[in-house]
């Protein structure tokens, strides 16, 4: 009976981890670290249910006192599991994974980063901390040093994953006041309803900012070719597309085949690499749900993330990184 449990509970289980997943690699949009997904409380959860009936079946006939106390234990762990489950998964991801599976269409990243979204205070928790640990004051001496010798006229930096672009403008304008050369700028998001942000003054002569917004990553190399750019000087990408590719898909091979040829060869990635420990990082998950406040990080940086990743021979055999000042270099030494 535990075995058919198991069967039966593990191909649900895994049923529902296939509608997640391929909801993630179609949109390419959704956090599944945050979504969760547990398949062991899945499996538990269903896994206890047969079980379960079968014994309480068996306990109307034969009021056996060893059913009724298998009984009440089964339904306290179902009520256990259940609850469990749906705090882990949350009623609008299984409601989700099964619309998905219907076929039914709509945008989970606009709804999770939107105003209204679980992931909107994200975002605002973010930036805070960052301000107040003057994160990109300090960053920013170590980006310009690395941008400063790149001849390029203008010099040309994208970020596929820009949300508001306030860490984009800021740096953008810092850059052209003191490169004292031609900058242009591509912040882009694949967010259709996200609001630029205004509150930064990037009038200069030399700087030439655009905000892409509803441009997810893949639409990126179309775009470009329009505007006749067909290779860019820098990649910048904060907890964007890399991050989030690895914690969807634990694959970044593929996203850096298809920037590479977006780089130029000498270009460089810039990504973060702030460093954070694993509880740490649970406790600030935990306070940004409950306190929509964090002291420290919620999740991994970038660089964190990709860290293994970044010593596989392949990778090597054409770029090479250096972490410095809290941030992540990786330079493309050759053409593709
Ligand atoms: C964690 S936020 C980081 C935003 C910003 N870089 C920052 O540091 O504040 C991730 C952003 O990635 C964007 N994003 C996720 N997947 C994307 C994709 N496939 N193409 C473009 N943007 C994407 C989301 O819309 C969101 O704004």
């Amino acid at each position: 009976m535990l075995l058919v449990s198991y069967f039966y509970g593990s191909s649900f289980a895994n049923k529902m981890k296939r509608n997640i997943e391929t909801d993630l690699s179609s949109q390419q949009k959704f956090n599944k670290v945050r979504v969760g997904g547990s398949k062991a409380l899945a499996l538990a959860f269903f896994g206890v249910f047969p079980y379960g009936i079968l014994l309480i079946a068996v306990s109307v006939f034969y009021r056996i006192p060893a059913f009724l106390l298998f009984e009440s234990i089964f339904i306290y762990s179902a009520l256990i599991f259940s609850i469990g489950y749906l705090v882990h998964n949350r009623p609008y991801n299984i409601i989700r994974s099964y619309l998905k599976a219907e076929g039914s269409k709509f945008s989970l990243l606009s709804l999770e980063y939107s105003p209204t979204g679980r992931l909107k205070d994200w975002a605002r928790a973010t930036r805070k901390l960052n301000e107040k640990k003057k994160w990109l004051e300090k960053i920013y001496p170590y980006i310009e040093e690395k941008l400063a010798p790149i001849e390029s006229d203008p010099l040309t930096i994208i970020s596929p994953a820009a949300n508001n672009a306030n860490y984009e403008k800021r740096i953008a304008i810092k850059l052209a006041k003191q490169l004292n050369k031609p900058i242009r700028f591509i912040a882009c998001d694949q967010l259709e309803d996200i609001e630029e942000d205004r509150s930064i003054n990037i009038d200069h002569k030399l700087l030439e900012f655009h905000f892409w917004k509803d441009t997810p990553y893949s639409d990126l190399s179309n775009r470009l070719q329009l505007q006749n750019i067909s290779q860019v000087d820098y990649v910048l990408d904060f907890k964007g597309v890399i991050w989030h590719q690895w914690s969807e898909e634990k694959e970044v091979e593929t996203i850096f085949k298809y920037f590479d040829q977006l780089l130029k060869p000498g270009g460089i990635y810039i990504l973060d690499a702030t460093d954070s420990n694993y509880f740490s990082r649970r406790w600030n998950a935990i306070a940004l749900r409950l306190f929509g406040r964090i002291t420290n990080y919620a999740e991994e940086s970038t660089y964190l993330m990709i860290k293994k990743f970044l010593t596989d021979p392949k990778f090597l055999e054409n770029h090479r990184h250096e972490v410095v000042g809290g941030m992540l270099f990786i330079t493309k030494i050759s053409v593709e």
